[in-house]
């Protein structure tokens, strides 16, 4: 997502945040972020030319198929295992986990702002794409009358279109619009958002899982190279890129109620 969708998602997520959850990120976020998560939740976009090695942890490719394989798909370019979006997520939140220790030896507060910016990633759906067209990003098309390509189309152009259309052109009006969404359209799914049922630290695997498979049924869908996408596209993806941000909200604020949560009681 663009800085719009990472700031929509931390801002579902901190509302739904424990005690606990909301006493431990205001200790761990920087001065900067003025006790504000959502200030940071674009943080590791910026230093990702700074930190190279972060570059791959934002997104994850498969082979051409509609379906995820942690052991086939996680890896950078140079086949190194676990450097994927899915990774990352586990290996963030392991760290956190260490916060009650007295010396964990990470830094904690880059822990924090990576998890609350991948969990955002993982549920774009082209942040799990295909590797051939790097999620979109080679897929030239039109956005109305603008030059673009795909992968930024799901990013940013379907958000920043429906701010204009919808929303008076102000992200914290499409924030509200979401808010209420989850606690009456999607309420009854909601639940479901938050089953897991994997045995690995995170339920990342099925936020991948997912991702791909609307990647195949709605972003990639009938679009091909230099291809115009306006009002057809625009209003049938629409409810997918909002659901996806509320998911990406409701799931970041467990996994990190989950982390924080009082030690040897399970959430
Ligand atoms: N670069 C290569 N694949 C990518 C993807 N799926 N998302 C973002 N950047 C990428
Ligand atoms: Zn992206
Ligand atoms: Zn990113």
């Amino acid at each position: 997502w663009g800085k719009e969708g990472h700031y929509m998602v931390c801002k579902i997520a901190e509302e739904l945040f424990s005690k606990r959850a909301k006493a431990a990120v205001l200790n761990l976020l920087p001065e900067s972020a003025g006790g504000d998560l959502a200030a940071v939740c674009s943080w590791a976009d910026e230093i990702r030319f700074r930190y190279r090695w972060s570059s791959p942890l934002h997104y994850v490719d498969t082979p051409g198929v509609c379906n995820f394989n942690y052991s086939r798909d996680c890896h950078n370019s140079k086949g190194i295992q676990d450097m994927c979006v899915v990774g990352a997520i586990n290996n963030y939140t392991t760290q956190l986990l260490t916060y009650q220790h007295s010396s964990s030896g990470y830094n904690l507060t880059e822990s924090l702002m990576f998890l609350a910016h991948f969990i955002g990633d993982i549920h774009q759906p082209l942040h799990v794409g295909f590797e051939d067209d790097e999620g979109g990003n080679t897929i030239i098309v039109h956005w109305y009358r603008r030059k673009t390509n795909l992968h930024h189309v799901w990013d940013t152009s379907i958000i920043e279109t429906a701010m204009k259309d919808f929303y008076n052109n102000d992200v914290d009006v499409m924030l509200e619009a979401i808010k209420m969404n989850i606690t009456d359209e999607w309420a009854d799914g909601v639940k479901d958002w938050k089953k897991c049922r994997e045995k690995s630290v995170t339920c990342a695997d099925k936020y991948a899982a997912e991702s791909i498979t609307l990647s195949c049924d709605y972003a990639y869908k009938d679009v091909e190279q230099d291809i115009t996408l306006g009002d057809d596209y625009f209003f049938s993806r629409i409810p997918v890129v909002e659901k996806r941000i509320a998911q990406a909200g409701v799931r970041l604020a467990q996994v990190i109620n989950h982390v924080f949560r009082k030690r040897g009681k399970m959430e």
